[in-house]
């Protein structure tokens, strides 16, 4: 019997799964992988058997389980805090999520849209401004997510930087020590945040919540600052990864990109193809708390499970000539917001921001570029959200 391969590994092209998960693709609907303290868990890679087991009772969330398994050592860190939504199970979860849902609804977010293309705007002004080259992560992919889901939270911006850094330390940094030091700080930001909050209410989600939640006791102060940090580590780190990642690709393939460019009412379409195509968030963890029975195999309780999103994306039962970027296809039952009762709570928001941000940046910019040869730009490890570090362009 051959080993278990490892997981997570590098992206060897930053679009691409990593070419060392083609074992996984052999070995579909699920198999297994070895993580990195040694321990071997399911990885599922099946399209259909993913939707099947993501909507499964007996597969849970709960981080705080024991058997929970670890699939990098920030893990461990953040596993001692009770991660509101994320890491609770139903229904605890779905409590909570209720509290959330009408601030992420389509229309919510429609109206949000004005909002969005001021930011956006202002950005690419400040780019043209400046001349090129640019760095596209820090000129426009980082700010435009982080700006607006501090609009929607009624976070200051001009603290980004804090927030900004200490959220990279929490997703990309691989020693406890700093992950722990990174998220008491964040903790620590949003603790004084709420309580100046409660002495100056603004208009923001936060703001709701503490009037309407925190006051009659639905939420706890501790839960109230998890949630907070969550969803602002949730809203920027993520969509700002589409939105490198997603211009690097394009730029990368020249015929997909004069179409869209030629075609503007392709664009909601070739976002949903791009969310399925580069499965930025490539790993969702669950435990199983029953045996389950599922592509001929027997998942154990307290058993771990693993969904490697790019692989499950790239089904062909799923997915015709799935290494293909096509914006004819119809790519919307892809699982890159995952599925069941987690599936993304920000995806309206993400993919409103993905539609107008892609839209402004082409149109502004028709001569858009890299600036570096293309090997050249530096990708993110494995273990965190993929995306780019850098993307430097010119136009
Ligand atoms: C393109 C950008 C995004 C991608 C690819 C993405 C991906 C995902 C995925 C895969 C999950 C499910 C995780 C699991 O089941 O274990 C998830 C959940 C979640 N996402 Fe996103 N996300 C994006 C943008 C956002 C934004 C803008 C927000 C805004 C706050 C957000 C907030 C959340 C929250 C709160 C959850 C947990 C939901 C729950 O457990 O009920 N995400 N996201």
């Amino acid at each position: 019997m051959t080993e278990a391969p490892p997981f997570p590994q590098d992206r060897t092209c930053p679009y691409h799964p990593p070419t060392g998960y083609q074992p996984l693709r052999d070995a579909r609907p699920l198999t297994r992988v070895r993580l990195y303290d040694g321990r071997s868990v399911w990885m599922v890679t099946g399209h259909a058997e993913t939707r099947a087991l993501l909507t499964d009772p007996r597969l849970s969330a709960d981080r705080q389980n024991p058997a929970f398994p670890s699939p990098v050592p920030a893990f461990e860190t953040l596993r001692k805090v009770r991660t509101p939504l994320l890491g609770v199970d139903d229904p605890e979860h779905n409590t909570q999520r209720r509290m959330l849902i009408p601030s992420f609804s389509l229309k919510r977010v429609a109206a949000l849209r004005p909002r969005i293309q001021e930011i956006v705007d202002r950005l690419l002004d400040a780019m043209e401004e400046q001349g090129p080259p640019a760095e596209l992560v820090s000129a426009f992919a980082l700010p435009v997510p982080s700006m607006v889901i501090c609009a929607l939270l009624g976070v200051p911006y001009a603290d980004h930087e804090l927030f900004e850094g200490l959220s990279r330390t929490l997703l990309q940094s691989t020693d406890p020590q700093e992950i722990d030091g990174a998220r008491t700080r964040l903790e620590g930001y949003f603790t004084d945040l709420v309580a100046r909050k409660r002495r100056e209410p603004g208009d923001g989600l936060l703001d709701e919540l503490i009037a309407e939640r925190l006051a009659t006791g639905e939420l706890s102060h501790r839960e109230l600052v998890n949630m907070a940090m969550l969803l602002l580590v949730a809203g920027h780190e993520t969509t700002s990864n589409m939105l490198s990642l997603g211009t690097f690709t394009l730029l990368e393939h020249p015929e997909q990109f004069a179409a869209l460019r030629a075609d503007a009412s392709l664009l909601p379409d070739a976002v949903e193809e791009l969310l399925r195509f580069l499965s930025i968030a490539d790993g969702m963890v669950r435990v199983a708390t029953a045996d389950i029975e599922v592509g001929g195999e027997t998942i154990r309780a307290d058993d771990g499970v693993l969904f490697c999103t790019s692989v499950v994306n790239r089904d062909g039962a799923a997915y015709a000539s799935p290494d293909t970027l096509d914006w004819d296809r119809s790519a919307r039952h892809h699982v890159a917001f995952g599925f069941g009762v987690h599936q993304c709570l920000g995806q309206n928001l993400a993919r409103a921001e993905m539609e107008i941000a892609f839209a402004s940046l082409f149109a502004r910019f028709p001569g858009l570029r890299l600036a570096v040869p293309a090997a050249e730009v530096p990708a993110k490890p494995g273990h965190s959200l993929q995306g780019l570090v850098e993307l430097p362009v010119t136009w």
